[in-house]
């Protein structure tokens, strides 16, 4: 009845009927029989491309973990042959790819074994959860396929929730435009073994290819393909597969779990809600959120509780780091109200201070004000996008000017968070964000117009990877705004990531630099230091 290849994998298609029609009850009966059972959720109720053969390499787009527990997390891959080609060089079927999860990082200990299906409704993507694994240790994965092997990724399973643990060391980085330069920041992260990576979003850009001499900015790469504009699922796919095929990126994947969020470039510069950049009608602007949803979830490694329903997507989601920490992963984008005052920044929106402003929606306000007020953990992490404090970003030390895309365009929201973190006594709350490309630290203030009024927090503004070119150190108009807003003590304009430190008596924040991203293998180098005293509010230069 089964047959096994020179893998020793079963055949799958000796169970398709002559029709070409997947016997499916007739299959799974065979493998209850044999008492065996695929695992990873692959139920075979499709055709199946048995003993595939590819044009060309099929793991081009890499391997990735993500959304650890304390046992298990998830594994990623998608087949592509031809990454740029339509489909990815793919056959319109299901095909079945098998995994092994090590050990140690020489695979001789296999420890689980199983196959997922790579479904042409996926783009042929696989995810599988990973379960029945020990806590707080480090695993090893790959996938095989078609007589095919992906490289070894490190993966690590989370400590227990509430267990004690004595540290944490772990990344934040994001906003990747592709055009802007090389990601040779990833090549350091990989470098860092952390022990996961948070990612507050802008993987891709949705905008038309820029040529050389076409902008002030210097153009380091140019996407293959003359990619215009992305809006349908096919579009999303391919930009994803420019991005992805990038060597430097897929070592930062396989280092290390990440968890994952989205921002606004992963569908359309500063949407909000169902609210456009172009403003076109909701209804049709919701088509494009879901490609957009869909080819986010196909390319990065999530769970099955966020495969998109429509223009819907569950993105945001809390992770316990035994008692050290509660990291909540928020979505600032899907249920958020519209920038006031036709967005942009302004010295005075009204609209921005309307109470019923939104940065989570409401459903998501209620989920973490909740989880904060039932925390234990010592350190209360918001893995979020936007700037949350107060940030006049005007050069022009007689002018004001706040963005309407951050949480200065909700200030109520952001009244309403802080208003939680003081009745919840959130302890040693660190809010980490992306979103503006440029490195910034600051404190969280009961009143930001008094500078000795109650530190709620703190937060640290991470760089882009590489958004925005090679950037400068401290630039004169960042001094001045410096100078404007007290609660901020630090500013930098180059590319890189963070690192993160943190123990049960203190975090250490690294500011990690490159000292340029338009040409390939930069140096990378500390920046800045800043230290938070647990249990005492603020944050200094170390
Ligand atoms: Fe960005």
């Amino acid at each position: 009845m089964f047959r096994r290849n020179a893998f020793g994998r079963f055949l799958v298609d000796d169970y398709l009927t002559e029709a070409g029609t997947p016997s499916r009850r007739r299959f799974l009966q065979g493998l209850a029989a044999s008492g065996l059972l695929l695992t990873g959720g692959a139920v075979l109720d499709q055709r199946v491309w048995a003993n595939p053969v590819f044009a060309a390499y099929p793991f081009g787009l890499g391997i990735a973990s993500g959304d650890p527990s304390a046992d298990g997390f998830v594994i990623w891959t998608k087949l592509a042959p031809l990454p740029l080609a339509r489909n990815g060089g793919m056959a319109m079927k299901a095909v079945e790819v098998t995994y092994e999860i090590g050990a140690e990082a020489n695979m001789r200990q296999i420890v689980q074994r199983g196959s997922a299906l790579a479904r042409p409704e996926l783009g042929h993507a696989v995810h599988v959860e990973v379960s029945g694994l020990e806590p707080n240790r480090d695993y090893f994965y790959r996938f095989t396929c078609g007589g095919e092997r992906t490289i070894t990724g490190r993966a690590r399973t989370f400590p227990v929730a509430n267990a004690p643990i004595e540290r944490a060391h772990f990344g934040v980085l994001g906003c990747q435009r592709y055009e802007d330069g090389y990601f040779t920041a990833f090549r350091h992260v990989a470098d860092e073994h952390f022990d996961f990576i948070y990612h507050y979003g802008d993987y891709i850009y949705e905008y038309r290819m820029v040529r050389p001499n076409e902008r002030p900015l210097p153009v380091a790469r140019v996407m293959p393909g003359d990619p215009d504009e992305i809006y349908s699922l096919g579009d999303y796919r391919q930009r994803y597969a420019i991005y992805k095929s990038d060597p430097d990126l897929q070592l930062a994947h396989a280092s290390a779990p990440w968890l994952v969020s989205f921002d606004d470039h992963e569908v359309d510069n500063n949407f909000a809600g169902l609210v456009s950049e172009q403003n076109v009608p909701p209804e049709i602007f919701a088509l494009r959120r879901a490609a957009g949803f869909q080819a986010w979830y196909e390319h990065m490694p999530l769970r099955r509780a966020s495969i998109p329903n429509g223009p819907s997507i569950h993105a945001y989601r809390r992770f316990l780091y035994g008692d050290l920490a509660q990291i909540d992963v928020l979505d600032t984008r899907q249920f958020r109200s519209d920038q006031p005052c036709g967005d942009g920044a302004h010295a005075a929106c009204a609209d921005a201070l309307k109470p019923e402003n939104t940065m989570l929606g409401e459903k998501q306000e209620a989920w973490l004000a909740d989880g904060l007020r039932r925390s234990s953990a010592r350190w209360n992490v918001l893995a979020q996008q936007v700037m949350v404090m107060r940030h006049d970003r005007d050069p022009d030390p007689k002018k004001t000017s706040y963005s309407m895309d951050k949480w200065d365009g909700a200030v109520a929201a952001r009244q309403r968070l802080f208003d939680t973190l003081e009745s919840a006594r959130t302890a040693n709350a660190v809010v980490l964000t992306g979103d503006i490309h440029q490195n910034w630290a600051g404190e969280l203030k009961a009143n930001f117009d008094d500078p000795k009024s109650r530190t709620l927090g703190v937060e640290f503004v991470a760089t882009s990877i590489t958004s925005g070119g090679d950037g400068a150190d401290v630039t004169k108009a960042g001094q001045v705004v410096l100078q404007k807003n007290p609660h901020i003590g630090f500013f930098n304009n180059q590319r890189g990531y963070m690192r993160h430190t943190l123990s049960q008596g203190g975090w250490q924040a690294d500011y990690r630099v490159l000292d340029r991203v338009t040409t390939a293998g930069a140096a990378v180098s500390t920046r800045a230091s800043f230290v938070v005293e647990a249990g005492k509010p603020g944050m200094s230069p170390k």
